[in-house]
């Protein structure tokens, strides 16, 4: 029986969640959240939670599903075996919900400093590379590392068309087919849409190996689906853990209950201090390994959230700004902003109770003050000890902040985390009136970066572009 199956184990690694810090009580009536504006927001939030689940039961939002798809599952982690087998390096290339779910898993639930292992450190697991950007300093460095005749590249595309991943597919392609010819097929995976799309179309031409994105599953709610799954079971994660904890966070974030829903509390609380001017979130993790964690949650906040048309068509530009800090790092240079500058934000701080290693500093004594206290204690307690010292003093400065608890980083904890977090921002969408699962901005940009280059069937809007572009003047 694997741990996660173990009624024990699984209580001893439920996250917690801990928002005194966010009510008016106790950061003061302008800056937190009063009982009774909660107990107000009551039907609504029941109204949106059920809104939530009806969606999923109509097969509108399949990502809340995700946890239970075993069939998909296996065959994730069989091709993940299979593919660790034949190569030394995978690399994904994707761009926002195709790639940040990978990068948060490979940084949450590896070694720091995992690509720099040597083969047998690394279990015998490929290194992993995300390429989720077209610098094309960036790209050609990440080619330059490459031996292609022992690399897979893994293509992730929902739309099958987003022109930074195909540019990467249609470079790549043509490297692979001189390295290692006819076979070049082998060595390239297409995630994307199960039906439609270029990407689909040159797969199946190709005959490379493709895994679905089921067809109700956006990119930034993709994490649980093959896109963050088979980069991750390539390199070892244990994804049936992962996906147990997202199901064990599936349960808590069901109910109807606002006090008894970490995620629609916390929802309608960021809501609720929205309309009090505090529109920015920061998620400052005190944990190395989940900084990868409050980059997709920037994401998912920001490209979910920001809108400039409620569902009913009216116009208003809404959204919370999502910022990342990472504890202790950030202790010196952004705190200073939230403790003393403007009282516009909330700051969700992920904490970790027991850390994989323990690092003793050592007792010696040198009669030197700033050193001699710190001594016999450890790194460990050192950076819960700041944790708790900013949430402290930022709670005495009257600004509002909660904190998500791991009991430890691992892929069911981790998975309890992604899952909270997406229903979190389903929900909140849905109390701010605008649709969370729509990104026509980034569309807009997409179509633009089609005409500019050229793409047939834009010939419009590069017109458009051309002309909107005629009265630019650059000052130097
Ligand atoms: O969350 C989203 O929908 C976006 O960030 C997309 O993931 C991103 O634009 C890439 O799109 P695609 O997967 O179609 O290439």
């Amino acid at each position: 029986m694997a741990s996660y199956e173990g009624a024990s184990w699984r209580n001893s690694m439920r996250v917690r969640f801990d928002f005194s810090n966010l009510l008016a009580g106790v950061v003061g009536d302008e800056n937190g959240v009063s009982e009774q504006a909660l107990r107000g927001l009551t039907g609504q939030a029941a109204a949106a939670a059920k809104w939530l689940q009806q969606l999923r039961a109509g097969g509108k939002a399949e990502w809340l599903d995700l946890p239970y798809q075993r069939e998909i599952t296996e065959r994730v982690v069989a091709a993940g075996e299979a593919i660790a087998q034949r190569c030394d390096t995978f690399v994904v290339l994707g761009i926002g919900g195709s790639a940040l779910g990978a990068i948060a898993l490979q940084i949450a639930l590896h070694h720091p400093f995992y690509n720099q292992l040597g083969p047998e450190q690394r279990g015998h697991r490929p290194r992993i590379y995300v390429l989720d950007n077209v610098d094309p300093d960036f790209v050609a460095g990440a080619l330059d590392l490459l031996d292609l005749k022992h690399t897979v590249f893994n293509v992730v595309t929902k739309s099958g068309s987003t022109s930074e991943t195909m540019a990467q597919l249609a470079i790549v392609r043509e490297r692979l087919q001189s390295a290692v010819g006819s076979v070049a097929a082998e060595q390239i995976v297409a995630t994307t849409d199960p039906s439609q799309g270029d990407l689909r179309t040159l797969a199946e031409r190709e005959g490379y190996r493709i895994f679905d994105i089921p067809p109700t599953v956006g990119g930034r709610f993709s994490v649980l689906s093959p896109v963050g799954l088979l980069p991750a079971a390539v390199s070892g994660v244990d994804v049936n853990a992962l996906l147990a904890g997202a199901a064990e966070a599936d349960r808590y974030c069901r109910d109807d209950d606002l006090f008894d829903n970490p995620a629609l509390l916390s929802a309608a609380s960021l809501y609720l201090l929205d309309q009090q001017g505090k529109r920015i979130t920061v998620m400052m993790p005190y944990s190395q390994r989940l900084c990868g964690v409050a980059d997709w949650f920037r994401q998912l906040w920001a490209e979910s959230l920001g809108k400039i048309k409620m569902v009913d068509g009216t116009v208003r530009h809404i959204g919370l700004t999502p910022v990342t800090a990472l504890g202790v790092t950030d202790q010196h240079s952004q705190v200073q902003l939230y403790m003393d500058g403007p009282s516009d934000k909330v700051i969700i701080f992920l904490g970790v109770d027991r850390f994989d290693r323990t690092l003793k500093i050592p007792s010696t004594k040198l009669g030197l003050a700033s050193l001699d206290y710190l001594g016999g204690h450890s790194l460990n307690e050192l950076i819960n000890a700041e944790r708790l010292a900013t949430t402290v003093a930022l709670t005495a400065n009257g600004r509002p902040n909660y904190t998500i608890l791991l009991p430890e980083v691992n892929a069911f904890t981790v998975g309890q985390v992604l899952y909270t977090l997406e229903v979190q921002t389903a929900l909140i969408g849905k109390l701010l009136g605008i649709d969370p699962f729509n990104q026509p901005g980034v569309e807009a940009g997409k179509a633009a970066t089609y005409a500019l280059m050229g793409r047939k069937g834009y010939e419009a809007e590069a017109k458009r572009i051309a002309k909107q572009m005629g009265g630019n003047r650059w000052i130097l």
